[in-house]
């Protein structure tokens, strides 16, 4: 099929991606990854219409303190207001002719002050002083000049979400199944989780989609990382269970693939790589989980791993350490990623240490894994400047009840994403 340019009669349409459940066959077309027509359709109906996550409540836990923090490429910002101890999300526009008003990264404030002409608002949005204010006589109207909120923002157990339609589903119907997920987090860390200050940010030179997909793919993991894993058993890490697990689907593009752990994760299961000494204190923190959670959800807990796509852009993996994950296209072929880490509030500084080891000895942006992911990402973007070839097979696992490391989890991301897209999920050709 050769894409070419006609006049709207000689157009047929066919879909980006295509099912076939008979043939045991999925695939997705390399134009989803290389258009710029199909990332007009996806900021539109995707990131226009979706939940977004734009920052977790522990960043913003003072009144005042706020966060900037760009979501569907819209520039945003996160404030609590000082009177009313909320978590605001404004669109980060002067309602006088438009300027950034928040313009640090973050910080706190009782007043942001506009640059260009100096207007002021308050942390809930206000506007409070106008310079010339006697230019504009009494009917100046200060509360329709306030900040505008985005249209919608809800948070759940912490993770602060907005929606630029007004008319989306509940973020706690649009969570669906990956609300059990968060709340094992949570609920690990007496329900107060915080992120860590500072934060991974790079780009890659690949397709977001790309990113979605490599997030909850458990089959690269032994080819891809294979530097980790024998690092891990060159430290006395017994890896011979592999990694098997299994993937769920959780509703609405949300997919979560969860197996048992072949690694230290630092809530309650030791490795060699934490060091002797820290046996008997991780030993405690598992006996403090199982005395609150039963044994059970207790070994879910510590000894299982999850790596969770919240449709469209958010990742939170549980693994080695707990890892939020947020990416952005800026062109077809490029995202921006920011990844923040997450930890129980009050953890010990000796715990908070070594969590933070485990993150960036695989997770960092000179770990082990995401300089591995990078060059990958990059690899198939390159590949698909190659042309020759239109469509990816991701079909893994579709004449069997998927395991873990087929590609059941993608599958579940690109029919949410055809959905999503309707019309723009299609593409034009020649007859
Ligand atoms: Fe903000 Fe004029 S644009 S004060
Ligand atoms: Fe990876």
């Amino acid at each position: 099929m050769t894409l070419v340019d006609h006049t709207p009669s000689q157009l047929a349409e066919f879909p980006l991606v295509d099912e076939d459940p008979e043939h045991h066959r999925f695939r997705v077309h390399r134009d989803t990854m290389t258009s710029e027509r199909v990332l007009k359709g996806e900021l539109e109906r995707i990131f226009q219409r979706c939940w977004l996550y734009v920052g977790h409540e522990s960043e913003v836990r003072n009144p005042g303190d706020y966060v900037r923090r760009p979501i569907g490429n819209r520039p945003v910002f996160m404030v609590r207001g000082v009177k009313s101890g909320m978590v605001h999300v404004f669109h980060n526009t002067c309602t006088h002719r438009g300027a950034v008003v928040c313009r640090q990264k973050s910080g706190n404030t009782k007043v942001f002050q506009c640059f260009y002409h100096a207007w002021t608002f308050d942390s809930e949005g206000q506007l409070k002083g106008v310079p010339g204010r006697e230019a504009y006589g009494e009917k100046l109207d200060f509360d329709a000049l306030a900040l505008k909120p985005v249209a919608r923002v809800e948070s759940y157990r912490g993770f602060v979400f907005a929606c630029f339609d007004p008319g989306v589903q509940s973020l706690v119907d649009y969570l669906a199944g990956a609300r059990e997920y968060l709340d094992l987090i949570v609920d690990s860390a007496d329900g107060d989780m915080e992120i860590i200050k500072g934060t991974n940010e790079y780009c890659i030179d690949a397709n977001w989609k790309l990113l979605a997909e490599n997030s909850v793919d458990g089959y690269h993991a032994l080819p891809t990382h294979d530097t980790y894993f024998k690092y891990l058993v060159a430290l006395g890490t017994n890896l011979s269970g592999g990694v098997a697990g299994t993937s769920r689907d959780l509703g609405n593009g949300h997919v979560v693939l969860e197996y048992g752990a072949p690694w230290g994760r630092p809530i309650a299961k030791w490795e060699p790589l934490f060091g002797e000494h820290a046996r008997d204190e991780i030993a405690a923190l598992r006996a403090n989980l199982v005395a609150k959670h039963g044994e059970a959800r207790a070994a879910r807990m510590a000894d299982t791993n999850r790596n969770m796509l919240i449709f469209p852009n958010l990742v939170v993996n549980d693994i080695m350490a707990v890892t939020v994950r947020t990416f952005m296209p800026t062109s077809p072929g490029r995202m921006d990623v920011t990844a923040w880490e997450m930890a129980p509030h009050g953890e010990l500084p000796q715990l908070r240490q070594r969590r933070l080891d485990s993150f960036l000895t695989f997770l960092g942006p000179a770990g082990f894994a995401t300089p591995d992911d990078v060059e990958a990402l990059e690899s198939c973007q390159q590949g698909f400047n190659s042309g020759g070839v239109e469509w990816n097979d991701i079909s893994r696992g579709m004449a069997r009840e998927p395991h873990g490391d087929d590609e059941a989890q993608m599958r579940v991301f690109w029919r949410r994403w055809a959905r999503q897209m309707g019309s723009a999920g299609y593409l034009e050709v020649g007859r």
